[in-house]
């Protein structure tokens, strides 16, 4: 199985916020594409530790980034930033980051392919997952789950990421809260939220 040290990770994240903030201060605005996925890359080398090559996670509660829709991740990195939502680690390094190497990290893992890695779950409970699905969440999130420019993209998502975002919604236990999802979670049973998160674990 997959393993990782957080704490070894942390203590790798003190020289990055050192590194931000030379790099904050050299950051140009209005540069070209090219050399925004260029500087892009070079960010999330490290955010790679987590959130695996490309923005491709291997971790089943970390999130896979690549291919995300870039308008959502903005916005959740705002949200980072002034508090409406919270993670120990997150919050800390996307405020140590500049709004240019913000845009350019997202930038770049927006132009990523997910490359899901999850092992598949059973059947039934992918089965259950998609008629689940079919009754509620394709309103927003889409026949194909892709979302859109503020819904986010939940195919191929890590199952244990998607559970975990939904039972906070749910039980607005004040580290993600936005009325939308807690609405649409607020009757959802524990094995709902497991069947849900394999269904859209498993589209591609
Ligand atoms: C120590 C591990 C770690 C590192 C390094 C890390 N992240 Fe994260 N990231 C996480 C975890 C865990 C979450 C899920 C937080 C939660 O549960 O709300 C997350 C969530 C996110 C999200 C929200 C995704 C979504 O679907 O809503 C974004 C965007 C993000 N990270 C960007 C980055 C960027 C950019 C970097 C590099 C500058 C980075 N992360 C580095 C662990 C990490
Ligand atoms: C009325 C529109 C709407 C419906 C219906 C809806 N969602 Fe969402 N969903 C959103 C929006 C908007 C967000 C972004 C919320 C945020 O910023 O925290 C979101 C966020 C999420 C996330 C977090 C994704 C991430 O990358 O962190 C998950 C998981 C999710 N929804 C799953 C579902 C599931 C499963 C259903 C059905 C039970 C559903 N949603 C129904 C609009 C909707």
């Amino acid at each position: 199985m997959h393993r990782w040290d957080m704490r070894a990770l942390r203590r790798r994240a003190l020289g990055l916020f050192a590194c931000l903030s030379v790099s904050a201060a050299l950051a140009q605005t209005a540069a070209p594409d090219a050399k925004a996925l260029e500087r892009g890359a070079r960010l999330i080398g490290f955010c790679a530790n987590c959130h695996g090559a490309n923005g491709n996670s291997t971790a089943p509660e970390i999130p896979n980034l690549a291919g995300q829709n870039p308008a959502y991740l903005e916005e959740q990195m705002r949200r980072f930033v002034d508090g409406r939502r919270k993670d120990p680690f997150m919050s800390g390094l996307i405020k140590a980051m500049s709004p240019a190497e913000r845009a350019d990290a997202v930038a770049y893992l927006a132009a990523q392919t997910m490359q899901p890695s999850a092992p598949p779950a059973p059947a039934a409970q992918i089965a259950e997952g998609r008629s689940y699905y079919a009754k509620v969440c394709f309103r927003c999130h889409g026949e194909q789950a892709r979302g859109d420019a503020t819904v986010p993209r939940l195919a191929g998502q890590q199952p244990g990421y998607v559970v975990k975002s939904l039972k906070r919604y749910r039980d607005g236990t004040g580290e993600r809260l936005e009325p939308v999802m807690a609405a649409n979670t607020k009757m959802m049973s524990d094995a709902q939220i497991q069947a849900v998160a394999a269904y859209v674990a498993s589209l591609r």
